[in-house]
């Protein structure tokens, strides 16, 4: 089904691991209220004109804005928005695969009962250990890319939809008995005030950047990978509601990954700007002084390397079938193909964590460069374009037809956040970013 599909794809590492992190390293309340705003103003209406473009054109991101642009405007210059959004990919799930990586280190590390009653300290030492060793990093990041691109090559959706069914569930009542312990055992009213008391003293042009960048990332959107599940949504169903409950899910799950951490980290001292560590320096803690701390830590982490393996096809899958229909190759080639490029592409970010950790430039490491790059500047840019195009150029026919289940109130709401709001946003952003260059 659609919606366990783009759902899959939504909720990852974007929710559990970086809305964390970002949110640590950029101050707390601010930055959840910017991006809340940009989830619901940018977000949903980019992630409608991404499923009516999937849903129209019926191919990959690239053809299906050639096709679409053709078709509506005369000119199939438009697929150069389908090839930004696949550099994005290409280099998001470079590192996305690494940091996937660590999660199923870290759920081997749990199921060995490694962090019974373990201390701040000693949890932090397990985590540098991981990200000192090369040879380990690798081993995982391969066995990654190597699951993402067996299943790319055939081809199962099916299968993995079902899962993701049931996988929601059950990351939920984990997350319920996380939140317990927070609520319990962690500073939990500073890790709330944390969270969703403001101080816009701090708030920078990067950080509203990085925000509006999240907003697109957490909700897969700007690459493509929402029209390409778009075109395999049929004609009955309707864009607008799938979109908002999505949306709704993958925010909520943030929130709620939010909650559970910030507790922690404040109950032990922490830093919460910690960086893409935090989590697991936090929540190895709590798996280690609850009831079952092996059993629901194991599992939680192999539900997120799940999570981020449902995500990490997203990002291969469209690129992939790009490659197959313009070169005539086979399936398996081209995910091998793909998956290589971005295996080697990896090496990059396992190494901005050792070697490299001191090769600091521009936003820090080669790892930061990566992600600052593909997440707030070419998935907004690409994000953009869709909805620019969606909106303004797609006739109001085509349009209107696509959302043909929504009231003209709806219809209009989306129109003109589609049209004003989520285009100036992101132009105004990128340009106030600019000006600090
Ligand atoms: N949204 C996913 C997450 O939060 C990651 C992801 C999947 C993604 N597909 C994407 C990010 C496309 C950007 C673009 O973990």
């Amino acid at each position: 089904m659609f919606i366990l599909a783009v759902s899959g794809s939504a909720i990852g590492l974007g929710n559990i691991w970086k809305f964390p992190y970002i949110t640590g390293v950029n101050g707390g309340g601010a930055f959840v209220i910017i991006y809340l705003i940009c989830i619901f103003s940018i977000g949903l209406p980019i992630m409608i004109s991404e499923i009516m473009i999937g849903r129209k054109g019926k191919r990959n991101p690239i053809t299906s804005m050639e096709i679409l642009g053709i078709e509506e405007t005369g000119n199939g210059v438009w697929k150069i928005v389908g090839f930004i959004g696949l550099m994005a990919g290409f280099l998001i799930l470079s590192f996305y695969s690494v940091i996937a990586g660590w999660t199923f280190h870290y759920f081997l590390l749990t199921l060995q009962g490694l962090f019974i009653e373990t201390s701040a300290m000693e949890v932090k030492t397990v985590f540098n250990q991981l990200t000192q060793s090369i040879p380990k990093q690798l081993i995982y990041h391969s066995f990654f890319m190597i699951l993402t691109v067996s299943i790319i090559s055939k081809g199962v959706r099916n299968g993995l939809e079902k899962a993701v069914y049931f996988m929601m569930p059950a990351l939920l009542i984990i997350m319920c008995v996380l939140l317990y312990y927070s609520i319990t055992q962690g500073n939990f009213s500073e890790g709330v005030s944390f969270l969703f008391k403001p101080d816009f003293s701090i708030i920078t042009a990067s950080t509203i950047l990085v925000a509006m960048g999240h907003a697109f990332f957490t909700l897969s959107l700007g690459m493509g990978c929402v029209v390409m599940y778009g075109a395999y949504l049929e004609e009955h169903e309707s864009i607008f509601k799938t979109s908002i409950i999505i949306v709704l899910c993958d925010t909520f799950i943030a929130l709620f990954a939010g909650l559970i951490i910030f507790p922690i980290v404040f109950a032990n001292n922490l830093d919460p700007g910690a960086g893409p560590g935090l989590i697991f320096q936090t929540l190895p803690l709590a798996f280690g002084q609850i009831n079952g701390g092996i059993l629901f830590g194991a599992l939680f982490f192999a539900l997120i390397s799940f999570a981020a393996l449902t995500s990490a096809i997203s990002l291969l899958e469209p690129s992939v079938v790009w490659l197959i229909e313009k070169r005539q190759i086979r399936r398996s080639t081209a995910a091998i193909l793909m998956g290589l490029l971005i295996w080697s592409m990896g090496i990059f970010t396992i190494l901005s964590f050792n070697n490299l950790s001191s090769f600091v430039f521009w936003k820090g490491t080669i790892f930061d460069n990566i992600d600052f790059l593909a997440s707030n500047i070419l998935l907004p840019i690409s994000g953009l374009l869709f909805t620019v195009f969606a909106s303004w150029f797609m006739s109001h026919k085509s349009s209107k037809r696509e959302l043909s289940d929504t009231t003209i109130l709806q219809y209009n709401i989306w129109r003109f956040l589609a049209r004003y709001i989520a285009p100036l946003a992101v132009i105004i952003i990128l340009i106030n970013f600019i000006g600090v260059f």
